[in-house]
Parts: C-alpha cells; structure tokens; sequence
C-alpha cells in the first residue's frame, strides 16, 4: 500500500484531478464504501508483464547522450505503480486492472491527409524505427513529476513513414476503445476514445518521441503500452497511451480532456509555473519517490529546444 502523508504545501486531491473526475469518485466512494473500495483497489501487485512481450529481445536500445537530467530518476516501481490511465479508472493503483489489455496483435492505423492511408503491427513499427532510449522529465497538471529512462524512437522518424501532405497541418493521436477489457470507458460520460493531438512541427521536433518501453525494457501495459507518445514540455496528459490510430489533419483535433472541460485544459498545455491552473498553482510540483517539492521550470526545462515553436502564436492560452 502506497502510503503517503500530505504536506502543507500540497494541494488537495480534490483540487488536483479534474472536476467531473473527483465528483465521480465521491460518488462512488459514497455508494461503495470508501473502506471496501480501497482494500480491492490496493497498491498493484508488480506484474511481469513485459517480459513476455515479444519485443523484450530488442531491450534495452542505446541511450542518446543529448537528453540529461537534472534529478535522479523516479524509482521504477513508483512509475509502474502511481499512474494516469482513465480508461482503467479515476485512481493512480490502475496497475493491475491494466494487465487484462490484449497488446498482441496490436496494429496501428495511419490515415487522414497522407500520400497512402495503411495500418502497421507494433513488431514491424518496431523493425522500421531507429530505436533508442532517453532520460525525459515528466510534469502531470496535477502537480508531481518524474523522471524515467523511455525507449522508443523520434516522431520525426514515425512522421518520415507516414508522408502526411503538404495539406496536414496535426496529427491527430486516439486510444483502443474496449470497454470489456477497460471498465473506465463504460463510464459513458466521458468522451471515449482518448484523443490527443499536436501540430505537425512539434511532431517534427527533436524532443517529440514515440515510446515502446520503459527501463530498458517493453513498457508496461499501466504506462501505455505497446505505444505511446511523450511531449516532455507539455503537461503529461499529452502523453497519450496505447495509441491504434494516427491522423492527419488540417483541422486542430478536439482533445478529451479539453471536451470534458475547455476552460481547465486546452490544446497547447505547454509547461509554465506562472499560469496556474484554474484551481490550483502550477508554481510547484512534487517528485514523486523523494516527495521533495521543487519549482516548476517554463516549457519543463526545454525551452531551449521548444520555444521558438510558439513565437508567432498570438492570442491563444498557450499554458494550459
Ligand atoms: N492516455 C490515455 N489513453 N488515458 C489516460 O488517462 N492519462 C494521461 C497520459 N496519457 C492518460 C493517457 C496523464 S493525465 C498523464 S499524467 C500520463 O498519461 C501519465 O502517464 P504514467 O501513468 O505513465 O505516468
């Protein structure tokens, strides 16, 4: 069990998590039993999943030098275990419920406004790519932070196979859609499927990455295996997990998190310490395993990679 005593500075969880999420939980929480919920949803048992994956052999890929850090990393464990995945549910102990996703065969459709739409399985995704590993931040809006060794392979590279046209101005990402195996997503009023987006130049910048493992190994099914994207100067709802399909657009895609609340999470939802968050202060956050709260860096620290993307963008909530 996870236990973990607040300190003054931390924010409430029910300022932390979005607004309709935390009136569900209450909800349920009134109608179970807060006692008896909480002993069936205790800290996850460690699964072993990915070591049967049939990518395991491919593990771990060369770590790029260029991506530092400036903190240790996160315990593993606690990544595997303290995670966002809210077609398994609204709590962080997922892990266990998330093992029930099939992740083979997995296929990934690619469509939209490209040369040729076509669907790819993850092994020969995985066969095509230049794999590697980098030591990435992480920055939930919610206020804590990690920092993990993802293996995968630049955006830039995936973008290089998928040829979208001059025409496409986002991509457009979206999450399998099975409510037998995701008990979150028979919560109908949430709008399934996950769907993220970024513009076609922040897919081709260099810190954009697609992630097929974690730890030198295939990423477990809790962290959004077998694919999954990582935006590290945005806030980590970006990240999109488990992702099947992949579009082209000229159209800016509508987000799920900001058709459940517009005004609380936008499209941009760049990292910035100064723009609180409509409930809570984005000033802070906490490193999960030290619980040490550090101040929040603008961009997450990768401004020097990111910032001129955003220079000429006027008018528009770039922070949230
Ligand atoms: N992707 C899907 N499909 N569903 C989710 O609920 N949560 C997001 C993001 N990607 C989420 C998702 C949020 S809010 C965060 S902070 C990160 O995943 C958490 O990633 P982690 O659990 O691996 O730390």
């Amino acid at each position: 069990m996870l236990v973990r005593r607040k300190r003054g500075w931390e924010i409430p969880e029910s300022r932390a998590t979005p607004e309709p999420v935390f009136r569900d939980r209450r909800r349920v929480l009134q109608a179970l039993g807060a006692g008896s919920l909480l002993a069936a949803r205790g800290f996850a048992p460690a699964q072993a999943a990915e070591e049967s994956d049939p990518s395991a052999a491919l593990y771990p890929f060369k770590r790029d030098p260029r991506y530092t850090l400036d903190r240790p990393l996160t315990p593993q464990k606690i990544v595997a275990h303290y995670n966002n995945f809210y077609e398994f549910g609204p709590d962080k102990s997922i892990a266990g419920l998330a093992q029930a996703l099939p992740i083979r065969p997995w296929t990934i459709l690619v469509d939209g406004l490209v040369e040729k739409p076509f669907t790819i399985g993850i092994d020969d995704l995985l066969r095509k790519m230049p794999l590697e590993e980098r030591l990435y931040r992480h920055r939930c809006v919610e206020a804590w932070s990690i920092a993990v060794p993802w293996s995968g392979f630049a955006m830039a590279a995936f973008l290089r196979l998928a040829k979208p046209l001059a025409a496409a101005k986002y991509v457009r990402f979206q999450t399998f859609l099975d409510a037998k195996v995701a008990p979150g997503e028979r919560r109908f009023w949430y709008p399934w499927p996950y769907v993220e987006g970024a513009t076609i130049a922040e897919g081709e910048n260099e810190l954009a990455f697609l992630v097929t493992g974690l730890y030198g190994k295939p990423l477990p099914k809790q962290d959004g295996a077998p694919l999954r994207l990582v935006l590290p100067w945005k806030y980590g709802f970006k990240s999109i997990k488990s992702i099947v399909r992949v579009s082209f657009t000229d159209k800016r895609p509508h987000t799920f998190w900001s058709k459940l609340d517009p005004n609380e999470y936008g499209f941009w939802a760049n990292v910035n310490p100064a723009v609180p968050h409509p409930r809570w202060s984005q000033a802070f956050e906490r490193e999960l395993g030290t619980d040490k709260r550090v101040p929040t860096l603008i961009w997450n620290g990768y401004g020097d990679f990111v910032a001129h993307l955003y220079a000429g963008i006027k008018g528009q909530e770039l922070f949230r």
